[in-house]
């Protein structure tokens, strides 16, 4: 499958979809030189394929921020978590292993980050998210992303019937590593406990095809249900929204960039070796308000999902 590029941007964007239903190979040359028309065929791979890769990149963090910005007006960071070092930029997250003197340089430490949805406590999560490679380690700590159009289009009947016009509550006191953020005990009740609700299946607003928006599987709740059923519920969710036929992995090299959408894709990362470094910048796009979709399954399909 070729994604469609305007004839004249072709020559200078090349776009090679993964042999998975996710994620494109992005070859536009230096992102801080890209034309305006160069940049559009960029946007066009990330909304059609969901993830782009673009290697090869040089970014100091101002370079990075600019790039984002293409995307969309930046957001501030998440907090950070616990024994973490503040922010030097709001809209900057390092993510890293890495301590120095007793201090996390950045977050999700270097153990499995599972799969989740950038964000997704907040009331207005971000759109896009931009990682860019500093350093890596040898072996693991490889990011992989998951295809939720596709999960939504292959949801049993039973599935559709028992989500439709239902919330998720989104709790806000861990990173998708696991770490408690300044302010939680972790003894809070998860159907109380702070954070948005936002409908299970959501419009993409720039796409306009429907997706499944679960957010991350620990803490979740389903609102208005009983715990146990809330819990059955979710179980049988996540159980096929990660069929790792959804998904592609990708395995970094220095001065790669991804750009994923956290709307309509969930990510997660490989834990790795606690002796190596691994340092990533990131910035992300501010999002719109939620809105809310039926994903009946007459309507129309992403590409990458039909
Ligand atoms: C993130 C994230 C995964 C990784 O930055 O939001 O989940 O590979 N990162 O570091
Ligand atoms: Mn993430």
């Amino acid at each position: 499958m070729l994604t469609a590029v305007d004839d004249s941007a072709r020559t200078r964007v090349a776009v090679t979809p993964m042999k998975a239903p996710i994620g494109a190979l992005v070859e536009c040359g230096d992102v801080k030189t890209m034309d305006a028309r160069t940049f559009d065929a960029v946007h066009r791979a990330f909304l059609d394929n969901l993830v782009i890769l673009i290697r090869g990149q040089d970014l100091a963090v101002a370079e990075l921020l600019a790039f984002g910005r293409r995307f969309g007006e930046l957001s501030p960071a998440a907090p950070v978590h616990k024994g973490q070092k503040p922010r030097e930029y709001p809209e900057l997250a390092v993510i890293s292993n890495v301590v120095e003197n007793g201090v996390s340089i950045g977050g999700l430490g270097d153990g499995e980050a599972v799969w989740h949805t950038d964000s997704c406590f907040n009331d207005v999560p971000p759109s896009a998210s931009i990682l860019y490679s500093l350093e890596i380690p040898p072996v693991g700590g490889d990011t992989g992303f998951s295809n939720m159009y596709l999960a939504l289009e292959t949801l049993s009947a039973e599935l559709r019937k028992a989500i439709r016009g239902r919330t998720i509550k989104h709790d806000k006191r861990y990173t998708s590593g696991g770490q408690l953020r300044p302010g939680y005990t972790g003894e809070e009740d998860i159907r109380t406990t702070p954070g948005p609700r936002h409908p299970i299946v959501r419009r993409h607003p720039e796409t306009g095809y429907d997706a499944l928006y679960l957010g991350r599987r620990p803490h979740a709740y389903v609102d208005g249900l009983p715990l146990d059923e809330s819990e059955a519920l979710l179980d049988a969710l996540w159980g096929h929204a990660a069929d790792p036929a959804f998904a592609w992995h990708h395995q970094w090299k220095v001065g790669d960039i991804l750009v994923w959408d956290n709307r309509c894709a969930m990510h997660r990362r490989d834990a790795f070796d606690p002796a190596a470094r691994r340092i990533m910048n990131r910035t992300q796009c501010m999002g719109t308000p939620i809105a809310e979709a039926t994903g009946d399954p007459a309507g129309p399909r992403h590409p990458r999902a039909a």
